[in-house]
């Protein structure tokens, strides 16, 4: 039966391998569902419509680093087995760095591994389960995400059957929340047989034990980024666990080694600062825009960029990290629960009405966030005025004489490069000097040289992908 199947994903660059694995028996309910690298993976793991009963990550996949595919696991699928899956003889310096246990990784497996050793680790408590038993009746996801303490898991993501790596709960109608399983527990089958045939849909984990696991591999990341013994590709493909495009982009263009490796260190303060800011109870907003993959990278995106611009101004003030980075992270925060069209940032393919809404995105996310009293005044204005342009262009409507933030003109730069990679990356015909020269044309001469000396050295408009 199709919808059924819980494919089991293995994230491995030797395809022979993963031929290999399906060449014998199969049961028809785990097939193996390929990656060969890193962005595929996380391309499947965030496909939150088909379910997984586990993962498998070879370290040595190429693309997005094996911790970025972890993180991305842990995200998306946080009640689903981890395991590593290593060549034998193979050797990764960071590896003597890594705490496999706290990654909340299960085991790590050396190869040769087989099929039958790969389903058993999985241990399914349900091997034939009939999509159709789940009552339909079920909460809806919406409503799920009102309580941001509690992450929703899907209740078939359970069927994998190994122990839970925390406290298990479900949601009583009373919007209040009762344990079900002890962190280490497993469902019996007959128990979550019952909890789906009542229209049980989602089971509920605290946000802050995924956080945990999240937080240790941004923790890990930064750490490989100070390790000599690492090669720059693999820092670099760690350095991002959401922006990989960018850094990818800036070393396509030649921008300095020194600029690169502060973009990478930026991201990774930024990730301590993010968790401090996810602490607390949070604004429907901001919930809405924290679990928007869409956003959220373009938060990561626009604030590493902005992060290296604000190098290169020689910004002042204490914390850069604080006012760029969280002004660039959350810029769009008003456009969380705004139609899809919007998220472009394209105001030319909006209707009149559209335009209004969207034009009004950079005071929501101002009136958002100023309650939460955690950005600075200066990061909340650059917010306001990141669509300000020279001469009174852009919006919020000014006066033309209005000076707009040195911050502001930072993270709308850095918008504006973030939007024009996508563009890019769309459509590789455009041609690049025409869209940079665009964008940078709402800008003063001296700041469109700064940007041209960070990230085009030598003003060469290399290539794009
Ligand atoms: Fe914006
Ligand atoms: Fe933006």
């Amino acid at each position: 039966m199709q919808n059924s199947m819980r494919p089991v994903l293995v994230v491995d660059p030797d395809d022979s391998f993963v031929q290999s694995l399906s060449l014998g028996y199969v049961h028809a309910a785990f097939p193996i569902l390929p990656a060969n690298e890193g962005a595929m993976a996380q391309t499947f793991l965030s496909d939150s419509g088909s379910p997984l009963s586990g993962i498998f990550v070879n370290p040595r996949t190429p693309g997005v680093g094996w911790i970025s595919i972890i993180r991305c696991a842990h995200m998306h699928r946080p009640a689903t087995p981890i395991y590593v899956l290593q060549d034998a003889g193979a050797t990764m310096p960071e590896m003597q760095y890594v705490d496999i246990k706290k990654l909340g990784v299960r085991d790590t497996l050396t190869k040769p591994v087989d099929y039958k050793k790969m389903i058993r680790l999985l241990s399914p408590i349900v091997l034939s389960f009939d999509k159709t038993e789940i009552v339909t009746q079920g909460q809806a996801l919406e409503d799920q995400q009102v309580d941001s303490a509690y992450v929703p898991i899907r209740a078939e993501d359970f069927l994998s059957g190994s122990e839970c790596l925390f406290d298990v709960f479900v949601r009583l109608s009373s919007n209040r929340f009762l344990k079900l399983l002890n962190a280490g527990e497993a469902f019996t089958p007959e128990r979550l047989k019952q909890y789906l045939s009542k229209g049980v849909r989602y089971f509920y984990i605290r946000r802050e034990v995924q956080d945990v696991y999240m937080s240790y591999c941004d923790h890990i990341t930064s750490a490989i980024l100070k390790l000599r013994s690492v090669g720059t590709d693999v820092k670099l493909a760690q350095s991002l666990n959401l922006g990989e495009e960018v850094m990818k982009n800036l070393k396509l263009n030649g921008i300095s080694d020194a600029n690169l490796a502060y973009a990478g260190k930026f991201v990774g303060n930024l990730k301590t600062v993010m968790d401090e800011f996810r602490q607390g109870s949070q604004p429907k907003l901001l919930s809405q825009f924290l679990s928007d993959t869409v956003l959220y990278e373009h938060g990561v995106a626009t604030s590493m960029i902005a992060g290296v611009l604000g190098h290169a101004f020689k910004i002042q003030g204490e914390n850069p990290v604080r006012i760029l980075g969280l002004a660039g992270m959350f810029h769009d925060l008003g456009l969380a629960d705004a139609p899809e069209v919007m998220k472009a940032e394209e105001e030319s393919a909006l209707t009149p009405e559209e335009q209004k809404i969207f034009r009004d995105h950079p005071r929501r996310a101002v009136e958002t966030l100023a309650k939460l009293r955690t950005l600075s005044a200066a990061a909340l204005q650059g917010i306001e005025q990141h669509h300000m342009r020279l001469g009174g262009a852009g919006f919020p409507e000014r006066s033309g004489g209005t000076p707009v933030s040195k911050v502001a003109e930072i993270i709308g730069m850095a918008d504006e490069y973030v939007q024009a990679m996508l563009k890019i990356k769309a459509d590789p015909s455009i041609p690049v000097e025409r869209l940079i020269n665009k964008a940078l044309s709402g800008f003063t001469r001296e700041s469109a040289r700064v940007f041209m000396e960070t990230f085009f050295p030598g003003n060469k408009l290399i290539n794009f992908h």
